[in-house]
């Protein structure tokens, strides 16, 4: 039986966490850190089984761990991923949009086969990377349209520099418009998506972003356009939003929580 640890206790790390401890995942819980420490000691009491809690996180890639799973924010991915890795551990990555920054892939990369690990990027809350990943040499052009309720956007880092008052927003307006290169730094808690889907395809330069704020919509809408000498490609999704996190997709969290559950036990591999 796999033996799992989790970074980020928040909406997502709890869920894996509470699969893990309802056996709905094949694995041990054996370690949690999150740097608030309220939140782990909340996850820890809603267990049966009482994973270790790690103080800091050099103690907590000590723990005798065989996947570690990231789902706390792409600084936590930047600052503990090389060090995960370097204690012989899988990793898994929710905060996918520190990837995109330049050479941080091919460096994990390295370190994971340096030390023989390997690093799981679940799909998240989209679908179709499978069929991206399978025409990615064909790809042409990959739009991805993100439709949420401005609450889900509040707090993000492009509001510093855009003046735009979410509350006054009545109808669907749309909020940015480039590269996925620059969305996972502007909307970092928003637009993962955009990150697996330029990983999976033709990268975050060339993978565009439009994101639309609409006070009438209650679910998370991803919609991806592909376009190559393969044809054509559409897929759409609408998620309803974790209970806990406006900003995270439901799907988001069941993603996360299958990717984990086939890296524990599965012999037969679905899907591309
Ligand atoms: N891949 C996807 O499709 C997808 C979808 C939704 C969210 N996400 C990402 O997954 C991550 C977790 O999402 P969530 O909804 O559970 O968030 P959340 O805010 O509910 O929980 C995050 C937890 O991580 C902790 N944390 C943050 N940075 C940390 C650090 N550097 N060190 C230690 N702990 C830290 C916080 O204290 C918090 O308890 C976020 O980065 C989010 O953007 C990815």
């Amino acid at each position: 039986m796999k033996k799992v640890g989790i970074i980020g206790c928040g909406s997502i790390g709890s869920e894996i966490a509470i699969a893990i401890d309802a056996r709905k995942i094949n694995a041990k819980l054996v370690a949690l850190f999150d740097a608030y420490q309220d939140a782990v000691n909340t996850l820890a009491n809603r267990l049966k089984t009482k994973p270790d809690v790690a103080g800091n996180i050099e103690e907590f890639v000590r723990s005798n761990m065989d996947v570690v799973v990231e789902a706390a924010s792409q600084g936590a991915v930047r600052n503990y991923a090389r060090m995960v890795l370097q204690n012989n551990h899988d990793l898994m990555i929710m905060s996918i949009g520190a990837l995109l920054e330049k050479n941080i892939c091919d460096e994990l990369a390295s370190i994971a086969e340096k030390h023989d690990r390997r690093i799981y990027l679940p799909t998240g809350a989209i679908a179709g990377i499978d069929a991206i990943r399978s025409v990615k040499h064909l790809l042409k052009e990959v739009t991805l349209t993100t439709t949420k309720n401005p609450r889900g956007l509040e707090g993000a880092p492009f509001f510093k520099t855009h003046k735009v008052d979410l509350k006054a927003i009545k109808k669907a307006r749309v909020i940015y418009e480039g590269r996925a290169e620059d969305a996972v730094k502007l909307f970092p808690a928003n637009v993962n998506v955009a990150a697996a889907l330029s990983l999976a395809g033709v990268g975050g330069n060339k993978t565009k972003v439009r994101i639309i704020a609409d006070p009438k919509t209650k679910v998370n809408i991803h919609e991806i356009h592909a376009k190559g000498r393969f044809g054509e490609m559409h897929f759409q999704v609408k998620n309803v939003p974790s209970p806990t996190n406006p900003k995270t997709s439901y799907l988001a969290i069941l993603s996360a929580i299958e990717c984990l559950r086939s890296i524990c036990d599965d012999r037969i591999s679905i899907g591309t």
